[in-house]
């Protein structure tokens, strides 16, 4: 049976979920094509743990973890209401096309709406085909903004 659940961090099989989804990403062309950094992947749960704002989903096939979506809530002062922020999306290469994505997504959406969100945001590859055809199915679209997106490295 698929389904999408909220993730428990205290939970170790939904820490451990939660790190594999995320290290298969990293892997994935799409996420840069490396493993996630061991030093990373110890840090990760208690690091989430301290982001009031962070909320993530898993999809569950059987009892295995087989995807995840890791948000963080924002507010957009403008609008005066909170904006949910998909940070990762990623289904495991061996549960791809099964409709994973789209039930994630599905799940992060009506949260979003329970919590009075006026839009739920991301960011994609400009080469990732397969995630914005997905996402425009599911009435995300190309924000129209002269805004760039800028950083400055601390570490
Ligand atoms: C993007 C990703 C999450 C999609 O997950 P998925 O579970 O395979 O997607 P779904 O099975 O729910 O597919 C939903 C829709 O997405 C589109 N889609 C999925 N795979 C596709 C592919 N290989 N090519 C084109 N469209 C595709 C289709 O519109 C599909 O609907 P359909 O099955 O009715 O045709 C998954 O491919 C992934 O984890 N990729 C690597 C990480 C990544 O790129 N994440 C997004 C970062 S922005």
């Amino acid at each position: 049976m698929k389904q999408i659940i909220r993730a428990d961090l205290q939970n170790a099989i939904h820490q451990q979920g939660l790190i594999a989804c995320l290290d298969a990403y990293a892997r994935d062309p799409m996420g840069g094509g490396e493993p996630l950094a061991e030093d990373a992947k110890l840090r990760l749960i208690n690091g989430l743990l301290r982001q009031p704002a962070n909320v993530n989903f898993l999809a569950q096939h059987g009892t295995d973890i087989v995807g995840a979506a890791v948000c963080f809530m924002g507010y957009s002062t403008f609008r005066a209401r909170p904006r949910l922020n998909i940070h990762d999306l990623c289904v495991l290469p061996t549960h791809r096309g099964q409709g994973l994505g789209r039930l994630l997504l599905q799940s992060v959406a009506d949260y979003a709406r329970e919590q009075d969100c006026c839009a739920v945001s991301l960011e994609v590859r400009t080469d990732n085909r397969t995630a914005q055809t997905l996402y425009r199915s599911q009435g995300f679209g190309h924000l129209d903004s002269p805004m760039e997106f800028w950083v400055k490295p601390l570490c």
